[in-house]
C-alpha cells in the first residue's frame, strides 16, 4: 500500500462511523454552531375586532384566541404588549354584508382606537380584503352570473379601503384578497394621498388551502355554497403549484410590496426555502387557523408539549428563511423563548 503523504490524509473523508456527539454534547456547544434562532421581536400577533359583539369571546379551536369588541380591543393589546408583543394584524369583522357599497367605518373605528391608544408603541397593520364584508364571502365583487370574481373592480375598492386604513393611522396594509394587481394600485393610491410612508405586506403566496376553517368562523369569510363560484380557487395559488407562489411573489415585489408572504406556513416550506434563495426581501410567515388548530389538538391531547410543539415549529420557519412570523401564540414567543434559553 502506498504511504500516503500529510497532504492527502487532510482531504480523505473520515472513516466510518463519523461522529457529531462532541458538537451535540451540551447546549454551550450546541448554541456555538446552530444555524437558525427564533426572536420574539420577529413575530405579529393576529387580532379581530367584531363589531356584532357585546363581548369578547373565545374563538373555537384557537385555544388562547379572542375576538374582541372595540371596547375590550385595547385591554387585550394592552396585555399584549405586557407579554412582550408589539406587532399586530387587526382583522375588523362589520356587521353589515352586502354586495356593493361597503362601508369601512368599523374597520376605521378599530384603528383609530389602538393607534390614539398605543401611538407608535405598537405597529399595527391591517388585513385588507371583502371577504368578512360580501354578503357570499368571496374576496371581492363577483359578476351578475355569480360565477367569476371581477378582478379590476375589487381592486379599486381594495385601493380605496387601503387609504381609508392609512389615514386612520395603519402603519402597514397586508391584502389578502390575491387579486391581480391591487399591490400596484394600493401603492399607487397610498402614495397619491401622501401615505407614502405606509408599508405594504402582501399575502404573496397564498394557497387555495384547506386550512382556513376555524378563521373563516371567526370572520364570518368563508365562501358561500348559493352562489355558481364555489371555493377560492379562481384567486388563490393552487396547493401545486410552486411556479405560481413564486411568479406571484415577484410580481407583487415589482408592484411595491415591502414585505411578501407564505400562507400556510408549515405546509409550504419549500416554498419559502426557494424565495429565500430567490429574493433578499423580507418574507413572512403565517401559520395559519388549521395549522395553529392541529398543534393545539395535539397538545391538549397530551402528544407534545404545546410549548415545545410551536418552538420547534418556529425554529423551521427559520431555517427554511422566514424573517417574520405570524402566529395566533405570537403573545406567549417571549415568555417560552426566554425559559427555552435559560438553560
Ligand atoms: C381572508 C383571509 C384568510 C386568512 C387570512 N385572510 C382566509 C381565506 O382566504 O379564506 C386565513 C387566516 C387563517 O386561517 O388563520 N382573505
Ligand atoms: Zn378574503
Amino acid at each position: 500500500m502506498a504511504k500516503t503523504s500529510v497532504n492527502e490524509s487532510a482531504i480523505t473523508p473520515p472513516a466510518y462511523p463519523a461522529t457529531f456527539r462532541r458538537l451535540r454534547a451540551n447546549p454551550h456547544i450546541r448554541s456555538l454552531v446552530e444555524m437558525a434562532r427564533i426572536h420574539s421581536s420577529e413575530f405579529i400577533q393576529p387580532i379581530f375586532a367584531d363589531e356584532t359583539l357585546t363581548e369578547r369571546e373565545s374563538v373555537r379551536h384557537l385555544n388562547g384566541v379572542y375576538s374582541e369588541t372595540l371596547e375590550t380591543l385595547s385591554a387585550s393589546v394592552e396585555r399584549d404588549i405586557a407579554a412582550g408583543v408589539r406587532k399586530f394584524l387587526l382583522f375588523p369583522v362589520p356587521a353589515e354584508k352586502v354586495e356593493h357599497g361597503f362601508r369601512f367605518d368599523f374597520a376605521t373605528r378599530a384603528v383609530q382606537t389602538l393607534k390614539s391608544r398605543f401611538g407608535s408603541d405598537i405597529w399595527l397593520a391591517n388585513d385588507l380584503c371583502l371577504c368578512s364584508y360580501t354578503a357570499h364571502g368571496h374576496c371581492g365583487i363577483i359578476n351578475a352570473e355569480g360565477n367569476r370574481l371581477l378582478n379590476d373592480e375589487t381592486v379599486q375598492i381594495l385601493a380605496d379601503y387601503a387609504c381609508v386604513l392609512a389615514e386612520a393611522g395603519a402603519d402597514c396594509i397586508a391584502p389578502s384578497d390575491m387579486t391581480d394587481g391591487r399591490i400596484h394600485a394600493i401603492r399607487q393610491t397610498l402614495d397619491a394621498h401622501g401615505f407614502d410612508h405606509t408599508a405594504i405586506m402582501s399575502y404573496s403566496a397564498k394557497f387555495a388551502s384547506k386550512l382556513y376553517g376555524p378563521f373563516r368562523d371567526v370572520c364570518k369569510s368563508a365562501p358561500s355554497s348559493a352562489i355558481a363560484l364555489q371555493g377560492r380557487t379562481t384567486y388563490q395559488i393552487s396547493p401545486d403549484n410552486l411556479h405560481d407562489a413564486l411568479q406571484s411573489t415577484f410580481r407583487d415585489l415589482s408592484e411595491g410590496a415591502d414585505m411578501v408572504m407564505v400562507k400556510p406556513a408549515a405546509w409550504y416550506l419549500d416554498v419559502v426555502s426557494r424565495l429565500r434563495q430567490e429574493t433578499t426581501a423580507p418574507i413572512a410567515v403565517y401559520h395559519v387557523s388549521g395549522e395553529y388548530a392541529a398543534l393545539e389538538l395535539m397538545a391538549a391531547n397530551g402528544l407534545l408539549e404545546r410549548s415545545e410543539g410551536h418552538l420547534e415549529l418556529w425554529t423551521a420557519f427559520k431555517r427554511a428563511g422566514a424573517n417574520v412570523i405570524i402566529s395566533y401564540a405570537a403573545r406567549e414567543a417571549k415568555a417560552w423563548i426566554d425559559a427555552a434559553e435559560s438553560f
